[in-house]
């Protein structure tokens, strides 16, 4: 067989460079943090519901330890003066359900990501949803409750 007759050339790095981009969208969801990893824990061992340490433990793995979020092989946005903050709703359904690259963390999920997601109650998300609403220079003046949490909650 000639080389003339074997799969065209750039077939090949056409194939080669589709796998380059879904091994390249792997990396992107990793978090930039696992090296400095604070430990991926079950909410089980998590205190009731302290948004500080629920942040700490879980979430400044992605956003950072000041919220300040990261950018390398992936973009973890900023929760320091982020604007979208002002609706705690969407922060509730962010964190129940995820979106794109963050996990979902709600209760009956967690699981299906690159490593075990802990998943967290009801309590525990309005709990953390107060903290970075109220930290990194964030100020806002409405909580939310767990029973709002659970509402948002389309899991069950
Ligand atoms: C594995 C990494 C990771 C972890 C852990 C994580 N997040 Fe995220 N988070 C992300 C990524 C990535 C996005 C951006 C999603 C997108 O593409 O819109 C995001 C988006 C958000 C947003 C929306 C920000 C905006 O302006 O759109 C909020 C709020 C948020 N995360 C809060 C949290 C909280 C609170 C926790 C802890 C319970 C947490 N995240 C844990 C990766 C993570």
């Amino acid at each position: 067989m000639s080389a003339l007759t074997g799969p065209h050339p750039r077939i090949i790095v056409a194939a080669a460079l589709a796998l380059l981009a879904a091994a390249l969208g792997l990396l992107a969801a990793v978090p930039p943090a696992r090296a400095q990893s604070t430990g991926m824990i079950g909410a089980a061992t998590l205190k009731a519901a302290d948004g500080g340490e629920i942040y700490h433990r879980i979430c400044q793995g992605c956003h950072m330890p000041n919220g300040q979020g990261a950018k390398g092989a992936g973009t973890y946005p900023a929760l320091a003066g982020d604007r979208a903050l002002a609706s705690s709703q969407f922060m509730a359904v962010t964190i129940l359900d995820g979106r794109r690259n963050m996990p979902a963390f709600g209760k009956d999920r967690g699981g299906g990501f690159f490593f075990a997601t802990p998943s967290l109650t009801d309590e525990q998300i309005a709990a953390v949803i107060n903290y970075v609403r109220t930290h990194f220079g964030n100020h806002y003046k409405d909580r939310i409750t767990a029973a709002e949490v659970e509402a948002l909650n389309h899991a069950h």
